[in-house]
């Protein structure tokens, strides 16, 4: 069923495309609609973070950046929905176009530079969603906060989600946003982390819940960098680290359409240096902290492999452009299928 709206769908431009798929999904969830696409409940409990998940099978955060369509992603049968990146103030991102499909490699090249609503409408979206399960928020810097005050704008985003999110999610990963990436080093992070934990623990005793802190990273990092991320992380206490977000690298898409396109490119050609950053964390973790590891999932092996590389969960944003929501309880099985 899916290849056909797939068809219809790849006739519009990426980005109407997207808002329109947006459009339909939260439609379909406010009438209650999209479970009548799945099968069954993909029901596989999973625990991590202290969180009770419905399955290991989450959205990716992008896809849903203003929080319009949860209801309706978690109806499809995710087990667990991120959204954002939102940011402090509404920003229009880049100029269009900015969105592009690579077909021939299931792969997407974006530079969208977190065009957003802001966190306040973000917020009015998760109130007015009735979803009880996992919901993650990620948050990012406006483009025009300076990378030395970027901390300023995650403990206001931090501030505000806070009591409405089960984890939340701070990118310092998306290549669209300059100087973001420059947060995953040295000084740079360490204060960025120190902030972070500061603020959540205030947080915890004003809500009276301890909200789980996710990290994002790249996947271009060396291997002594990425260790060295896991280090800092464990020694500021966060609670998850997410691997990864889109690879700056056209290895894969080499004399394809679009592949000269500035921005992230995800889907299949991201999917072995992700599992690679998974399997460097962890080696370096060695279980002292959960990754959540997304990039590359078009098959339900691909979600299989990356738990058996070290992950706990995993999230999905290209492969449910290219395959729809059956990719989903394909990605369910397959990890259940690991744990027999
Ligand atoms: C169009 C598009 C927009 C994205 N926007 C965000 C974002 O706002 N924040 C974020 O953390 N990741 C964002 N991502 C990255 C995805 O969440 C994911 O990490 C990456 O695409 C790799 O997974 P995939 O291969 O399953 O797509 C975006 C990806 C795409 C394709």
């Amino acid at each position: 069923m899916y290849s056909l709206a797939r068809e219809l769908l790849f006739k519009l431009s990426p980005e109407t495309s997207h808002e329109l798929s947006i459009d339909l999904i939260g439609a379909g969830g406010r009438l209650g609609l999209n479970a009548l696409l799945t099968k069954s409940p993909t029901r596989l409990p999973t625990q991590v973070m202290g969180l009770q998940f419905a399955n290991p099978v989450g959205l990716a955060a992008g896809l849903d950046k203003n929080g319009d369509a949860i209801d309706g992603f978690a109806q499809l049968g995710f087990g667990f929905v991120e959204i954002g990146t939102v940011t402090p103030r509404p920003q229009p991102g880049n100029p269009k176009p900015r969105l592009f499909r690579l077909p021939e490699a299931d792969a997407v090249i974006n530079r969208m530079g977190f065009n957003n609503l802001g966190v306040d409408h973000l917020l009015q979206r998760v109130r007015a969603a009735k979803f009880k399960g996992v919901l993650g928020i990620n948050i990012g810097k406006n483009f025009d906060t300076p990378v030395e005050r970027a901390v300023d704008d995650y403990l206001a985003c931090l501030d505000k989600v806070y009591a409405h999110a089960s984890y939340v999610t701070v990118n310092v990963s998306s290549p669209n946003t300059p100087g973001l990436r420059s947060l995953q080093f040295g000084d740079q992070l360490k204060a960025l982390l120190e902030a972070l934990r500061l603020r959540q623990e205030d947080l915890a005793q004003l809500h009276g819940k301890r909200v789980p802190l996710a990290i994002k990273i790249a996947p271009d990092m060396s291997d002594e960098e990425t260790a060295l991320v896991a280090a800092a992380l464990v020694e500021a206490g966060m609670d998850a680290v997410i691997a990864t977000n889109t690879t700056l690298s056209r290895e894969g898409v080499e004399g394809l359409a679009h592949s000269d396109e500035a921005g992230g490119l995800s889907g299949a050609p991201v999917r072995d240096k992700s599992t690679h950053v998974v399997k460097v964390l962890a080696g370096e973790l060695g279980g002292r902290l959960p990754i959540i590891a997304v990039g590359g999932i078009t098959e339900g092996k691909h979600a299989a492999e990356k738990i058996a590389a070290g992950a706990s969960l995993v999230q999905i944003y290209s492969g449910f452009i290219y395959k729809g929501p059956a990719l989903i309880r394909e990605a369910v099985d397959a990890i259940a299928a690991l744990r027999k």
